[in-house]
């Protein structure tokens, strides 16, 4: 199989379509269209990586095929570069304005023409990378609660609590998103607790309670894994949740600032979600009696200058929690 790259060329000039070949035809694997309908075509029966679009051509211009080609959810991903003559595009945006991703100026040069290329099909590669990291994550936060009553909402829900903690706290946004996709996976250890116990629909024994509080340790041994900066906070969040501000927490006793800051956060997110949903051996509670607990256990549980802030942004919690119940 051809492992390379898949290129739409379209133009309705002969000529323009040799020079591009001449350019491209070491490195990729290439389709030709002579006019929009014939791309459009092409465009499904191949689904190229990315697609060469003249902008003039008899017909439909290249702006109609663009417009089509991003209202089909079979083919919105695959990133279009215009290829236009000198002045037709006085108006740059509206190629924008349909989809595209850049603009490439005719006469051609093979140099620009590869690099644009290879820039835009190494964006499509970042985006795909992307992909496969979140759906990573969102099985590591399901499998910790395969067992559980809670599906995927918990787990995202309850980043986005976090996130908005860690924004109110004064993180910058790269750290703040980075959270956002850690703490999802705060419960990977869950997998690692046998159904019975996970499972009872009732208070448990002071012997299971000792295998319950395991999860916080094997979810660090298998988040610290992996050397990626949002696993290595994953894994701090996994170990340090369920310690407390008074130093009364498990695994470690840790106390007040001793307990990493995300994990700080990560605890009020986590208990507020796990007091307003339904649990197998729980009622969901009513927000005031949750946010009251919270208040309550401030300071011996919960930080308490992140507990003030999570009380002051209880308006965007809210919302959060609306927009995950519809
Ligand atoms: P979880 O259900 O996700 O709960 C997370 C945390 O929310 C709990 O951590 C606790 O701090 C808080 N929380 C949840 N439900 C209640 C509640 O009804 N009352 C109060 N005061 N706090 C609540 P914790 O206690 O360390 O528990 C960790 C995990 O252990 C829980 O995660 C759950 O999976 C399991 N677990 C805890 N208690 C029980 C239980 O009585 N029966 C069963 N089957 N599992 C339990
Ligand atoms: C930040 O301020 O962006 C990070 C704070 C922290 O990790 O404690
Ligand atoms: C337990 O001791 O069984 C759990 C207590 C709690 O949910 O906080
Ligand atoms: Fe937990």
């Amino acid at each position: 199989m051809d492992e390379r790259h898949k290129i739409l060329v379209v133009d309705d000039e002969p000529n323009n379509l040799k020079l591009l070949q001449q350019i491209l035809k070491d490195k990729y694997q290439l389709i030709f269209a002579n006019n929009g309908a014939k791309a459009l075509q092409v465009a499904v029966s191949h689904h190229p990586d990315l697609i060469l679009l003249d902008i003039m051509m008899p017909d439909m211009s290249g702006y109609e095929v663009c417009g089509k080609l991003k209202a089909d959810p079979a083919l919105e991903d695959i990133p279009v570069v215009f290829v236009t003559a000198m002045g037709e595009q006085d108006d740059e945006t509206h190629g924008f304005d349909v989809g595209a991703v850049d603009y490439i100026q005719k006469p051609v040069s093979g140099p620009i023409v590869l690099s644009r290329v290879q820039t835009h099909l190494s964006l499509v590669r970042a985006k795909d990378l992307e992909d496969l990291a979140k759906s990573s994550i969102l099985m590591l936060g399901e499998a910790g609660h395969y067992n559980d009553t809670d599906t995927g909402e918990h787990i995202w829900r309850m980043a986005a609590y976090s996130a908005a903690i860690a924004r109110a706290a004064g993180w910058s946004p790269h750290q703040t998103e980075m959270l956002e996709l850690a703490a999802p996976m705060h419960d990977t250890g869950k997998i690692g607790i046998p159904d019975d116990v996970l499972k009872a629909p009732r208070k448990l024994t002071a012997e299971e309670w000792v295998i319950m509080k395991g999860h916080s340790q094997i979810g660090y041994d298998i988040l610290s894994q992996s050397n990626n900066p949002i696993f290595l906070m994953a894994s701090e969040v996994a170990l340090g949740h369920h310690e407390k501000w008074d130093g009364r927490g498990y695994p470690n006793n840790l106390v007040g600032e001793e307990i990493p800051a995300s994990a700080r956060i990560v605890a009020i997110a986590d208990v507020f979600d796990a007091l307003t949903m339904r649990r197998p051996y729980k009622e969901a509670w009513p927000i005031d009696k949750a946010v009251d607990m919270i208040e309550q256990d401030s300071g011996t549980h919960f930080d308490p200058t992140l507990a003030t802030l999570f009380f002051e942004i209880m308006p965007e919690i809210l919302a959060i929690k609306e927009k995950w119940e519809k």
